[in-house]
This record gives C-alpha cells, structure tokens and sequence, in this order.
C-alpha cells in the first residue's frame, strides 16, 4: 500500500495497474465479440482527458477493424438556466450513420455520458454504445444503459489511469483512493 499527495489530499493504493490491464482484457474482448462478425466498423471516441490511459489500453485488446477519434466536453453555468450546460467540443470525425462506442473513464451521476450519448444521437450516429472503465452504482440514477463496464466501486473519490483530482494524478498506472 502506497499514499500520493495531491493538491492539498491524500491517496492510497486501491486498484493495482496490473488489475486494471486484466479489466480492460475482459472489456476488449466483450467489444470484440459484440462487433468482430457485425460486417461493421465502429468508431469508438475517447473522451478526453480522463479517458486517454484506458483508451490507450483497451484499444490493445480490440481484435476488430475499428476507428478512433476523440472529443470532449466543456461544461459552463448558463447565463440564465439554473442548469449546467455541457457541449461537445473536438469531434472531426463523421458519425453519421456508425456504430460509435462512447469510452468513459468512469459514470458518476451520468450527467456527463447521457449528455455525450443525446449529442452523438443528434449527429446522426446509427447506435451509441457506452464503455466506462468505472462506474459508481450508488450514485448513477439514468435510464440509459451502460453496455461495458470494467468494474463497479463504492461512491469514493479516486485518481489515477487517467483520473484527476484538480488535474493531477492522471499519470499514475495504479488507482488510488481518497483517504
Ligand atoms: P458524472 O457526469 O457525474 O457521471 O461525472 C463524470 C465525470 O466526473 C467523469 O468523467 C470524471 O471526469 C469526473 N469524476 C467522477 N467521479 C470521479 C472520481 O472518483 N475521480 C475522478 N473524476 C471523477
Ligand atoms: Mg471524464
């Protein structure tokens, strides 16, 4: 067990890097069976920055013809809306009519990944499947389902394989937790 310092914050080991890789074996695999004899090219969409370790994983284990692209969101009090409004910035790449995997790095409430999905929806694609390498049962209350998950954790705060705490953290290969 080992602690990192982050910000003004403390953090112990949690999920060993080893495990992590094994996570996005099983993941990989569950993808590649999905889609190896659908006679489709998915394009499966990193979402950036918490996504780009887990991207850089899993993409090892996809065993299918498939293309890449990246996106991300920015998030902003709207001038009169009580609400958070998020809009999807980075996307060059045509979803009109593809299968398009959405990779998260981890669901909370699931405002950010319904958000990402109703876009991508807009944009044409023809199916929007979701791949989160982390998901927070406890807390995620939205109807849409999650169709890869690497693993299910408790509602802790966690950094690491590309998860930040204030943007730090995100390059260590282990996950840490919140002490
Ligand atoms: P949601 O919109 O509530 O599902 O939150 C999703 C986003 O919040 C993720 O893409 C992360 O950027 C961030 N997030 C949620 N939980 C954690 C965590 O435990 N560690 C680091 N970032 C988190
Ligand atoms: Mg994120």
């Amino acid at each position: 067990m080992s602690r990192i310092h982050l910000h003004d914050k403390t953090f112990e080991t949690y999920i060993e890097s080893k495990k992590i890789v094994d996570i996005c074996a099983r993941v990989g695999a569950e993808i590649t069976k999905d889609f190896k004899d659908s006679g489709e090219i998915p394009v499966a969409i990193c979402v950036l920055n918490g996504s780009i370790m887990f991207m850089g994983e899993l993409m090892k284990h996809l065993d299918i013809d498939c293309e890449f692209a990246s996106l991300r969101m920015a998030s902003y009090e709207g001038t009169r809306s009580t609400g958070e409004v998020k809009e999807l910035l980075g996307l060059t790449t045509d979803i009109k009519g593809r299968s398009v995997i959405v990779v998260e790095d981890i669901v909370d409430t699931g405002n950010t990944i319904v958000a990402i999905c109703n876009e991508l929806e807009a944009k044409g694609a023809k199916e929007v499947k979701v791949c989160t390498l982390f998901l927070k049962p406890d807390v995620y209350d939205k109807d849409r389902k999650i169709d890869y998950v690497g693993m299910e954790i408790e509602n802790k705060f966690i950094v690491g394989f590309g998860l930040d705490y204030d943007q730090l953290g995100r390059n260590y290969p282990d996950i840490y937790i919140l002490c």
